[in-house]
């Protein structure tokens, strides 16, 4: 269940549209854009007059007349050229911030068609190093793992390893250049296995026999070359463990580690089904389905190359199939940058070609990508792919600064400080990816992201400890909490802005949109800074008044805590500010 201030206005709206012989579609309220003139407000008279030809002024005066009515309603106002402006009794609002405070899920209900969603992020490659693509990938696809899971939907997330296609082929082929045979694959560490990967690229970008090489290799490798398959086994494992490093620093999760190559049986059996319709054909020797050309010419899939090896667009097709048979996923979510919006579009065509996965909803959610400040693709000092690595250094250094050394503050030793340093430092990272909208792509902001003060990560958790503080204060005092009591107009915002989370959750559950989350969170945390600039716990005017702020400010606490956690964000008890920093 949820606690919208909404739901009791609009059911009363509801038997005043039906009195009145009103269509009720439009009896519903929204957040007033006008906070100085109401709470919330009514457009339907506007939506009703314009069918019936009638003045909205006139049903809306109709309206308000009847709402005044209401007793959990103070004050109702026509405005401009109909709009309805209502405003609530604080009792109404404080009983149900209290409601919020003593629910287990601060007011924020589940979706009713709860389904089955396979999340399908980070997308790493075998051998290759993660840069910030993977990381985009990796953090929005982790908040809307909690996001979904969080609304009550059953959710399997899948870190889909790029690991079958011709980069497996290009690096045995340079190994064997190099060693004269694969003899010693098994002691070659990620640090090696990358730089054989490098070289390889390199090579067969200028040099069409070596390409060609590592063609036939993948090809073999996939047939199921006995040697080519132990080895790439080990570069697989290898990379596994680093990518797991990785994405456990990030606390990035996965429920499956499957990767392209575990579909490779079900490709098979999408190359007979595609048969058996008589959906693909042979040109010039690759086996592969045309598609429909609607307004811009779509290239055809190639589903099996010239040389036998599978294309890339068949792994994710046979995947969507497994996913389907296996899990009877109702819904599949991708998330990758642009470049590979052609090639989602083609993989769900042939699926729904081929009807493999019926009434399964497949989305395919492109971000931006991450930029210098040059405007072009975040990159190191020297000109390089920024890894994942080299990011979470950078960032630790900058969080570094703002924090006393270890041993200066007691009971933080060097693992304290550091565990510390990292909580900040990811929050800095994934808040200031997860503020802008997820197609936006963003500038990285190397000397603002890291501080405690502005819409970052940090910002948050400051605020949240400094509630934390507060509460220790209140509790060394004697001061319980109790009914919530609204008097001063910052006590009236605040909880306002507190009734808003099941909306704000559902938007970002609806729209895949973790940044409406983000900008609730900074809102709130603002809200909260004038509410209690205003409006002491320890020096109330009474015992009531105190305990009332010390609810509100333990349910801000709670909901910031709830929407870093839906952010993928760790909200530390205290954040050790250094006395220098704002
Ligand atoms: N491995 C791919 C890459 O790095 C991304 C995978 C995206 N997911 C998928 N199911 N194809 O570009």
């Amino acid at each position: 269940m949820n606690l919208l201030l909404e739901n009791e206005l609009n059911s009363a709206l509801v038997a005043v549209f039906e009195k009145n012989g009103l269509d009720k579609k439009f009896a519903f309220v929204k957040v007033s854009d006008r906070s100085d003139l109401s709470d919330f407000q009514c457009n339907g008279a506007l939506a009703l007059a314009k069918i019936a030809h009638k003045n909205p002024r006139e049903i809306a005066s109709l309206i308000a007349e009847e709402l005044q009515k209401i007793d959990f309603i103070d004050a109702v106002s026509v405005d401009g050229p109909g709009f309805i402006n209502i405003k609530l009794k604080n009792e109404f609002i404080a009983q149900n911030t209290d409601k919020m405070a003593a629910d287990e899920r601060l007011g924020c209900g589940e979706v009713d068609d709860k389904h089955k969603v396979v999340l399908d992020y980070g997308g790493p490659n075998v051998a290759k190093e993660m840069h910030v693509g993977h990381l985009r990938s990796g953090v929005i696809g982790e908040s809307i793992r909690r996001i979904e899971k969080f609304v009550g939907n059953e959710v399997i997330a899948d870190v889909h390893l790029g690991d079958w296609g011709t980069p497996m082929g290009m690096i045995l082929a340079e190994i064997i250049k190099t060693d004269g045979n694969l003899d010693k694959v098994e002691s070659y560490d990620i640090a090696q296995i990358t730089e054989f990967y490098k070289r390889a690229n390199i090579r067969c970008k200028e040099d069409e026999t070596a390409k060609e090489d590592a063609r036939k290799i993948t090809a073999e490798l996939q047939g199921g070359n006995p040697q080519y398959r132990k080895a790439w086994q080990h570069l697989r494992s290898e990379s596994i463990k680093a990518i797991k490093e990785n994405y456990e620093q990030l606390d990035v999760n996965f429920d499956l580690w499957w990767g392209e190559s575990d579909a490779h049986e079900t490709c098979g059996e999408i190359v007979k089904i595609a048969r058996e319709k008589g959906v693909s054909e042979i040109d010039e020797g690759a086996e592969i389905i045309r598609l429909e050309e609607s307004n811009k010419p779509k290239p055809p899939v190639i589903m099996v190359k010239s040389d036998g090896a599978f294309g890339y667009q068949l792994t994710d097709i046979a995947t969507i199939k497994m996913r389907y048979d296996e899990f009877s996923a109702d819904e599949i979510v991708y998330f990758t940058d642009s470049r590979q919006a052609l090639h989602f579009e083609q993989v769900f065509e042939v699926v729904e070609k081929l009807g493999i996965a019926p009434n399964v909803k497949l989305k395919h959610i492109v971000f931006g990508t991450v930029n210098g400040a040059d405007g072009k693709p975040f990159k190191t000092r020297d000109g390089g792919v920024m890894n994942l690595e080299t990011l979470i250094e950078m960032s630790k250094d900058k969080v570094r600064q703002s924090l006393p050394k270890a041993g200066e503050v007691e009971g933080y030793g060097e693992k304290e400080i550091e565990k510390l340093t990292s909580q900040i430092a990811v929050a800095a990272i994934k808040f200031q990816d997860l503020k802008n909208t997820i197609v936006s792509g963003y500038i990285f902001e190397l000397d603002d992201f890291a501080k405690f003060e502005g819409k970052t990560g940090p910002y948050i958790q400051y605020a949240i400890a400094r509630i934390n503080s507060v509460l220790r204060k209140a509790k060394a005092n004697g001061i319980n909490f109790g009914k919530v009591i609204l008097q001063a107009p910052e006590e009236r915002t605040l909880a306002l802005k507190l009734a808003q989370i099941h909306n704000v959750v559902m938007r970002a559950h609806n729209e895949k949109e973790p940044s409406i989350i983000a900008d609730y969170t900074y809102n709130l945390a603002q809200t909260f800074s004038t509410f209690y600039n205003a409006c002491s716990v320890m020096n109330a005017e009474s015992a009531e008044l105190a305990s009332s702020r010390l609810t509100l400010a333990k349910l801000v606490r709670d909901v910031l805590t709830l929407m870093l956690y839906l952010l993928g964000i760790e909200a530390p008890e205290v954040m050790l500010k250094a006395e220098n920093q704002g």
